[in-house]
């Protein structure tokens, strides 16, 4: 072990620069042949037909791919259904008795569910949704809490063909309701509450204020979280209870069989503009494509790893890495309701040694809260149960990387930095831990099958060593199939940029070496906490208060956030710039979209800098807030503004 409390983490960065996968990891991994990559690359169609192989299929598909640029389809004519993969497989080989899920309910509350108690669960769900009339290609929409019945009810869904659309619970009543009119969803399921930091969340509460001029929504199922949450739960004429609907059904349900192609889910992601879009994934290709990263990343054994993903299931990490791929590998999996610090910042340490967690999946804004809160967190815990670490949802500073590495992963685990999207569904770049050499701050290479390239602004590769827009240049089985109701949209957004090639929105670099370095959003959209926010929104939301004539929004660094949304505003005449009303305003933001796209700041000006053209330029407002030389401001209207804000600015950091 290389654990050595005394060194610091920047000393440790200084000595090494590459971790080589342990011999003893490589020796037990599902992939220790680098030779994966080249049979993978010769024929890339073959490779995840042989993945596609493992699932259970209703019928095998004729064709393994449809490439008509920029739409695949993936394995055509065959039919399977998600919730078979992840459920009545494994109990039909007998491993029903196996625990799905160990849930760790925020005040200490636990459940242990089976693979035969998730399947019974699930049917029973099932049953309740088609006693709504629900049936396929039907709309669901879950504002729901961690909780096995949020999976559960995922799953459901996948049984009778309905199309889900889990909605964090972390949103607004506004972007739930948006989201709901967008799919025209017929039922919302929900619950009485939850619990987060010691308090009860009331989520019907939200929803009925997120139902007014929602008509296509017929009936909304509640679920009750129990003990101690006294909200009031359902009452109104479209509320069903969860345990009068679900619980008396039977325990049995067969499973629609699904064609290939059939939608899954929508998942709504910020964009460029100011309305979310509602990607959307299919049975066939997403399952195959989590299964294959879920088995290889991850390295799971399901007969005895414990893994633990601490996504929410309302953001695609979990969609991907705690229902579907997981799952589908029939792996022990631990699921936890709250915040990582409450009642104390080892909650996460406590749960890793009481379940003895092996393989650890999270984002590095949490690694970085982890190491400000103390190394005596995880110290008093016993963490040897962990073989194998994980973070993804923004770049990883290196210093965070390493402190992850020692003081959690005790300096004998290899670490997976994975990139990748909603929109790509499955992880798309990241080390395989029984083969790459990781290099803290990189998430190496391309998954065996995937192929990504750098372009320069021109659409001119970048080869070698060099840096450019990240692009990927060949179709994968989990990739989006569209963007729900807009189909414009799909291609203007990911695939008009560069000429057949999808763009995914990222700048990188790559190293003499071949390891890509994801460097970051390069349009406008920002990521706060590992989530995706879009400057676009959150301007819409301050322009909506009474107040504001006029807003720009820019992400600037944030010691823990990664990045953190700052507004300058321009107020309307009669309004004073006073700090109860900036409040006001920042509060404003997070009642239409959400706590976390709450500003960090609200700056007002008098102006903003344009182009002679009036466009906003946002680069000179993060020089402002960054505190940076200013750029070029040649193409200013009115360079006189510039000085005014950064005067500003300086005053409120002061
Ligand atoms: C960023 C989350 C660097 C990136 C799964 C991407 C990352 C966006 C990484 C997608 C990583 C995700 N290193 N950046 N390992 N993983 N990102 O849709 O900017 O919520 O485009 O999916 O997060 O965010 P999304």
């Amino acid at each position: 072990m290389s654990q050595d409390p005394a060194k610091t983490i920047h000393t440790l960065l200084e000595e090494k620069r590459s971790f080589p996968p342990p011999p003893e990891f490589t020796a037990q991994a599902n992939a220790s042949d680098p030779g994966i990559y080249d049979l993978a690359e010769r024929d890339f169609e073959a490779w995840w037909a042989g993945w596609a192989e493992k699932l259970d299929w209703d019928r095998k598909w004729d064709r393994v791919l449809e490439w008509d640029p920029p739409r695949a389809k993936w394995f055509l004519g065959g039919r399977l259904n998600a919730s078979v993969q992840c459920l009545d497989r494994h109990v039909a080989a007998g491993r029903g008795d196996r625990v799905a899920f160990h849930f760790e309910g925020e005040p200490g509350d636990t459940r242990t569910l089976t693979y035969a108690d998730m399947l019974a669960g699930v049917c029973r769900v099932a049953n309740g949704l088609k006693a709504l009339g629900i049936g396929k290609g039907d709309r669901v929409t879950l504002y729901m809490p961690m909780v096995p019945e949020l999976a559960m009810t995922v799953l459901a869904c996948a049984r009778i063909g309905a199309i889900f659309s889990v909605v964090f619970a972390g949103f607004s009543a506004v972007s739930l309701r948006d989201r709901i009119q967008d799919q025209g969803a017929r039922l919302v399921v929900t619950a009485d509450g939850c619990w987060r930091r010691g308090k009860v969340l009331d989520l019907k509460a939200v929803v009925d204020e997120a139902l007014r001029g929602c008509d296509t929504v017929e009936k909304v199922l509640v679920w009750r979280r129990g003990e101690g949450v006294t909200t009031a739960g359902p009452g109104g004429p479209k509320d069903v209870e969860w345990s009068e609907l679900v619980d008396p059904q039977p325990a049995e349900c067969p499973p629609e069989s699904m064609d290939a192609e059939d939608v899954l889910f929508i998942l709504y992601t910020s964009g460029t503009t100011g309305k979310p879009k509602g990607i959307y994934h299919t049975h066939g290709g997403y399952l195959t494509g989590t299964y294959a990263t879920s088995n290889l990343v991850f390295d799971l054994k399901p007969d005895r790893d414990v893994f633990w993903c601490t996504a929410d299931i309302g953001w695609i990490t979990g969609h991907s890495y705690i229902v579907f791929g997981p799952m589908a590998n029939g792996v022990t999996q631990v699921m936890y309701e709250g915040a990582p610090n409450h009642p104390a910042p080892d909650r996460f340490w406590e749960l890793v040694e009481k379940y003895r967690v092996s393989v650890f999946y999270t984002a590095p804004t949490a690694i970085r809260a982890f190491m400000k809160w103390g190394d005596e967190h995880p110290a008093r815990h016993d963490l040897s149960s962990l073989r194998l670490l994980g973070t993804v949802g923004e770049p990883i500073n290196p210093e965070a990387w390493v402190w992850y590495h020692e003081r959690i992963g005790g300096g004998r685990c290899p670490i997976v930095d994975t990139w990748w999207q909603t929109e790509t569904g499955m992880i798309m770049i990241t080390p395989l831990p029984g083969i790459t050499a990781t290099v803290p701050g990189s998430a190496t290479r391309p998954f065996p099958g995937v192929q990504a390239r750098l372009f320069d602004d021109r659409g001119r590769e970048v080869e070698g060593a060099g840096g450019g827009y990240l692009v990927l240049t060949r179709p994968w089985p989990a990739m989006l199939r569209g963007i729900w109701g807009d189909e414009a949209r799909y291609e203007a957004t990911y695939w008009s940029r560069f000429d057949g090639a999808y763009f995914p929105g990222d700048g990188a670099k790559r190293d003499a070496e071949g390891n890509y370095w994801i460097l970051g959003r390069v349009d406008d959209v920002m990521n706060v906490s590992g989530h995706r926010l879009s400057t676009m929104e959150i301007e819409s939301a301050l322009v909506d208060h009474h107040a504001v004539a006029e807003a720009a929004v820019i992400g600037v660094h944030h010691e823990l956030k990664g990045q953190a949304p700052v507004g300058f505003v321009i107020l309307r005449s009669g309004f004073e710039p006073t700090p109860e009303l900036n409040e006001e305003i920042r509060n404003h933001v997070a009642e239409l979209i959400g706590g976390l796209a709450r500003p960090e700041k609200v700056i007002f000006t008098p102006e903003l800098p344009k182009t002679r053209s009036g466009k906003i330029m946002r680069r000179l407002l993060r020089d402002v807030a960054e505190g940076k030389a200013l750029g070029d401001t040649t193409t200013l209207a009115d360079p006189g503004v510039l000085a005014g804000l950064k005067a500003e600015y300086e005053t409120k950091e002061g």
